[in-house]
């Protein structure tokens, strides 16, 4: 095994010692078992004890095994060797991405994504991190009076969680905990769901004396319900305003999350970000038009985006790739990892952005990149390319 596989298993095998792990993913799958595609692990709970949980994701269905520690260690191992080239291990101290190339593996780390390892229940519904009681989701009706989950919102609530998972970990990783006044924007915040839970979340669990949540939005009839709703649960520090987000005028944000916000918009809102020096920039990005409309297929790819699936998911791929790069040149660390889809666009890319303080060291180096990949594609205008170059 090369070293840095190695490195990956002994990492895997210390964070189950450690009862760290929060998950693993397996992709990228080139093996011999055509109707495989993803491995998912996580720890649970069950009724003979702890156990590791794999759910082998194929093209038409699903199966789950569990396994013990020393068990889940050997699957992972004959996993690696027999065609996955993609590991990524989340524990609560750190991220570990291993990608294994026809030549050699390498292993990068980042900072955790996740700070909590919650043991789930295997067959139970999950311990959510959302207080189910809290007024707004009885107000934007995901919640009965009872403080039961609505069917039709089971989707929305778990969407919502996973917002509230990944928004902590970042959170509580980041320098922002022992600021005075927290100031969060959400751009494009529609019927406010992930603003409430941003400003409830950060209401309870932060240690900031002071609050600022705003959410921006085009159509005004949801700034106003969403202002209803914030007045009658006395959500102080929360507020909405009917503002497109390339006219809000962004100071001093330290998170700025910009969910589903339709084609460029994401692009106004990263930029604003960027602009007013957000230490975390929080983004999933949802329709991909611009890119899609101009790009042109480099030759050696003409045989395979002759298909327009293919075209649509290039786009979207190489729209946020050259996001992220753009970021990168400005100085922020950035991931990009799967969030949940939601009835506005089954895609469902995160983009997440962490500042590091200055522009990057390489940053000639990364606007070479940027521009190559778009000479390849024949890209004439990204959106976030031309506010920062014009700027
Ligand atoms: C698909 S919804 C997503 C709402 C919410 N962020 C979520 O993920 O649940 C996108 C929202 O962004 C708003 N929007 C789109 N472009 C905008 C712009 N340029 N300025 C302000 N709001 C915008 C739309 O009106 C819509 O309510």
């Amino acid at each position: 095994m090369d070293e840095p596989v190695q490195q990956f298993v002994a990492e895997l095998l210390q964070c189950l010692k450690k009862r760290t792990l929060v998950k693993l993913t397996l992709g990228n799958y080139k093996g011999d078992d055509a109707s495989l595609q993803k491995i998912l692990v996580r720890p649970v709970e069950t009724k003979k004890g702890s156990r590791i949980l794999f759910q082998y994701r194929g093209r038409t269905s699903d199966r789950v095994q569990n396994f013990d520690a020393a068990e889940a260690v050997s699957q992972i191992k004959d996993h690696l060797r027999s065609g996955f080239r993609s590991a990524h291990l989340f524990t609560t101290e750190k991220d570990l991405q291993l990608t294994i190339g026809k030549r050699s593996a390498k292993i990068t780390a980042a900072r955790p994504t996740f700070i909590t390892a919650k043991l789930l229940p295997h067959d139970r519904e999950k311990n959510y991190l959302v207080d189910r009681h809290a007024y707004y989701l009885k107000a934007l009706g995901i919640t009965a009076d009872s403080g039961k989950i609505r069917n039709e919102a089971r989707d929305k609530w778990k969407q919502i969680n996973k917002f509230v998972e990944i928004l902590r970990g970042l959170y509580e990783s980041s320098n922002l905990k022992d600021k005075p006044l927290l100031k969060v924007v959400d751009m494009g915040s529609g019927k406010g769901y992930l603003t409430f839970a941003a400003y409830d979340f950060f209401g309870t669990q932060t240690s900031s004396s002071a609050l600022s949540v705003i959410g921006v939005e085009s159509r005004p009839y949801l700034v106003e319900l969403c202002n209803q709703i914030a007045r009658a649960g006395r959500y102080d520090g929360l507020k909405f305003v009917p503002a497109s987000i390339a006219d809000f005028e962004a100071n001093n944000i330290d998170i700025l999350i910009a969910l589903h916000a339709c084609d460029t918009a994401t692009d106004d809102a990263l930029h604003k970000g960027i602009s007013a020096h957000a230490s975390i920039i929080i983004a999933a990005p949802c329709c991909h038009h611009e890119i899609k409309a101009q790009m042109k297929s480099p030759e050696l790819l003409a045989g395979i985006l002759k298909h327009p699936v293919m075209r649509e998911r290039t786009a979207e791929t190489i729209t946020d790739g050259i996001r992220s790069l753009l970021l990168e040149r400005e100085g922020y660390k950035t991931k990009i990892f799967e969030f949940v889809a939601t009835e506005h666009t089954p895609k469902n890319n995160m983009l997440v952005a962490i500042r590091s303080g200055s522009t990057a060291k390489d940053a000639a180096e990364i606007g070479r990149e940027i521009e190559s990949v778009m000479r390849e594609f024949g890209i004439e205008r990204q959106r976030l390319f031309d506010l920062l170059n014009d700027g």
